[in-house]
């Protein structure tokens, strides 16, 4: 197999593991009320960043074609979804020193499993 194409699919390998870290986390955690970790959702944001940035460039280097627009939409969807577990584990941490309540990091929660999904959505549906 050509180096390259064996470089795509190990990133794409790669990338499906990211997201399952993101959506597993939340789809595990979907019934709690408290006690939120949000540090898989931290990773999967990080790993899908790199390994979906990296998949461009291989895609640019092997002269495939990826829709700029899709690739833009799916790059700012990651960075809410980063930005989504930076917030839940400052915050997470924050109260726990207070010895308060998680409850509220939920929503926090539901937010970057719903945006991961519609990531999803937008990398099968958007051709
Ligand atoms: C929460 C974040 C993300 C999720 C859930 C996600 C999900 C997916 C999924 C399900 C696919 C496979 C689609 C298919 O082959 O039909 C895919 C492919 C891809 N994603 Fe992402 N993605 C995320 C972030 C990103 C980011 C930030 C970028 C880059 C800006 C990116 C770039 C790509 C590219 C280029 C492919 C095509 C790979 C190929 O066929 O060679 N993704 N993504």
């Amino acid at each position: 197999m050509d180096p390259l194409e064996l470089t795509r699919l190990v990133l794409l390998v790669v990338h499906f593991v990211g997201l399952a870290a993101i959506i597993g986390a939340y789809i595990l955690q979907m019934p709690r009320r408290s006690g939120f970790d949000f540090s898989p959702v931290l990773v999967g944001s990080i790993v899908q960043l790199v390994t979906g940035v990296a998949l461009i460039a291989v895609n640019e280097i092997g002269g495939t074609e990826i829709d700029r627009a899709k690739a833009v939409v799916k790059l700012a969807l990651a960075l809410v979804v980063l930005v989504l577990a930076i917030v839940g584990m400052v915050r997470g941490r924050a109260i726990k020193r207070a010895e308060r309540t998680d409850a509220p990091l939920r929503a926090v929660l539901w937010g970057a499993g719903i945006v991961a999904i519609a990531n999803v959505a937008v990398a099968v549906f958007w051709r």
